[in-house]
């Protein structure tokens, strides 16, 4: 195994010199050492979110400096350099902000839906128009390729505009109840049941989908007629800064959502434990089962990884379990909570199967995100590390190498790992990483108990002909969600979406999402009993 070395000159570029917009950068007023490279064609637009430093917190419908003149420095995964720096909230201002964020729900509650809606489609109109200087942000913080940055903004668009319809759709409608249905009962009591707002929401996305997992659930918590309060991940901030930008141009009311950034030992428990906030709305690694031993009485929405086993049969179509193992484990790099994690293919067809991977990965361009590159830098150094320590310990123990290990920075080069057996930590272990084990198995149960036995029960996949075997291992996978003939993935967005046991709680998808953010409220019409008895 190689040491692990730094990138060299030609991959060590600063973000911005190939910034796809051709922007001028503003690092150069920063000094030595800090490259806080903020496009200049963005900030006409964004100007009111940065202080020619840091970007600013959101709260009470306005930008703000933190009190606590502390900063956040968020590193360029290409670059290894600080690119941008956000505040470093103190815990008096996230109490303010909850505390606008709960005067600001009371009235908003009352505003029709229809004006409700209105508002989440001109959010939605703003955003798809700033795709570029928003793509931009990802591109330079999470090391994001930039076509699927540009999709990921305009894929968020359409999200928030479904969530407006599909809000209208369902909370539209309420349920009519008469007591004689349930035994003992005459036709006396009328209920009117429908749906209310839960109140705040605390919304926490992941890195990795910084926008679309932050406006999944902004939302269908706005649309409820609840309000939001956005703690987003510190890789990807600035680019949840300038959705919330994007929220305040729309014209919502002062307070209804609030951005706060900071470190997570500092306010993280304050806000996770607020009494203020209603519902939590979390995405993200194993932080979240500390949460939701915190949280108390509220309802959760949680999404914490998936170890996505995909089964190939011996009548599988290889060609298009090759294309989709492709897409469906390397895109992003494999930073995808569906991402495919592990391959069980049966050992007939194992080679083949390999050898058409193989094939595939060696056209894949490896390089930097401003490029379009498929394979771009791991978000951090400790996460590449990670990777290199699950690669590491399948090669000690016997694993067989189909591409030469190679790390520079935090670049990983895209490689398969075969003849994994089960006491290899790569079986079970999610790398978040451009690397997936396979496992060759002499019978489909051993694929099912593979799947079974992981805690990250998120997503699965069978590739096989076969439509009724498909659907009988289907049943047998306990994941939460089972493709057949087709990678693993959340979207389209309105599909239900979850993860069973440590992979989550609750599901989400536009629909669910809307509905866990409300509670049902019931009133009841109790006619006097001569009423119902009078003949
Ligand atoms: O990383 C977790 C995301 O929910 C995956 O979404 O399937 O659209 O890539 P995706």
């Amino acid at each position: 195994m190689p040491p692990i070395l730094l990138p060299p000159p030609s991959l060590l570029r600063v973000a911005s010199a190939s910034s796809p917009s051709g922007a001028d950068s503003v690092c150069d007023r920063l000094g030595p050492g800090l490259c806080c490279c903020y496009s200049m064609a963005g900030q006409g637009f964004f100007q009111d979110i940065f202080d020619g430093e840091a970007f600013k917190y959101y709260a009470d419908g306005e930008w703000k400096v933190s009190s606590s003149r502390a900063s956040v420095s968020i590193t360029n995964p290409s670059t290894l350099k600080t690119q941008f720096k956000v505040q470093a909230c103190t815990q008096d201002e996230v109490n303010k902000a909850i505390e606008s964020a709960e005067s600001a729900q009371k009235l908003w509650a009352k505003t029709p839906l229809w004006k409700r809606a209105e508002a989440l489609h001109k959010f939605a109109g703003i955003l798809k128009d700033q795709k570029n200087a928003i793509a931009d942000v990802l591109v330079k913080e999470i090391a994001k390729p930039l076509k699927d940055a540009v999709t990921e903004v305009v894929r968020s668009g359409d999200l928030v505009s479904y969530s407006a319809e599909e809000g209208i759709r369902l909370l539209a409608e309420g349920k009519f109840l008469v007591s004689d249905s349930f035994p003992g009962n005459g036709r006396n009591k009328y209920c009117l049941a429908s749906k209310i707002p839960i109140g705040v929401v605390l919304a926490i996305p992941p890195f990795n989908y910084p926008i679309n997992l932050a406006v999944s659930k902004i939302a269908p918590a706005l649309i409820a007629g609840n309000a939001v309060v956005l703690k987003p991940p510190t890789q990807g901030a600035v680019a949840a800064l300038h959705i919330v930008h994007c929220i305040h141009l729309a014209g919502f009311p002062k307070g209804l959502v609030a951005a706060i950034t900071g470190k997570g030992s500092e306010i993280g428990d304050l806000l996770t434990m607020h009494p203020g906030i209603n519902c939590i709305s979390f995405t993200g690694g194993d932080t979240g089962i500390a949460i939701s031993r915190k949280a108390g009485m509220i309802p959760l929405q949680m999404e914490l990884g998936g170890k996505d086993c995909c089964i190939v049969l011996e009548d599988a179509d290889l060609e298009l379990a090759a294309n989709n193992v492709i897409k469906g484990g390397y895109s992003y790099s494999g930073q995808r909570c569906t991402a495919i994690k592990v391959i069980c293919v049966m050992e007939s067809v194992a080679e083949e199967l390999v050898q058409k991977i193989v094939q595939r990965i060696s056209k894949l361009k490896v390089g930097m995100p401003e490029d379009n590159c498929d394979i771009t830098p791991v978000v951090s150094q400790s996460s590449a590390n990670f990777i290199q320590g699950l690669v590491e310990d399948a090669q000690k123990k016997g694993a067989k190498f189909h591409q030469e290990w190679k790390r520079e920075g935090n670049l990983i080069w895209p490689i398969l790992i075969d003849h994994v057996t089960p006491d290899m930590r790569i079986a079970w272990e999610e790398p978040f990483g451009p690397v997936i084990p396979v496992i060759r198995i002499k019978t489909v149960e051993e694929g099912i108990h593979h799947c079974n036995a992981n805690n990250f029960a998120l997503q699965g996949c069978i590739f096989t002909k076969d439509i009724n075997k498909a659907i009988l291992i289907s049943n047998a996978m306990e994941s939460g969600t089972i493709q057949i003939n087709a990678a693993p993935a959340r979207g389209p967005d309105h599909f239900p979406f979850q993860g069973l046991r440590d992979s989550g709680i609750g599901s989400q998808g536009i629909t669910n999402s809307i509905i866990m953010m409300t509670k049902t409220k019931s009133t009841v019409i109790n006619l006097p009993v001569e009423s119902y008895t009078m003949g």
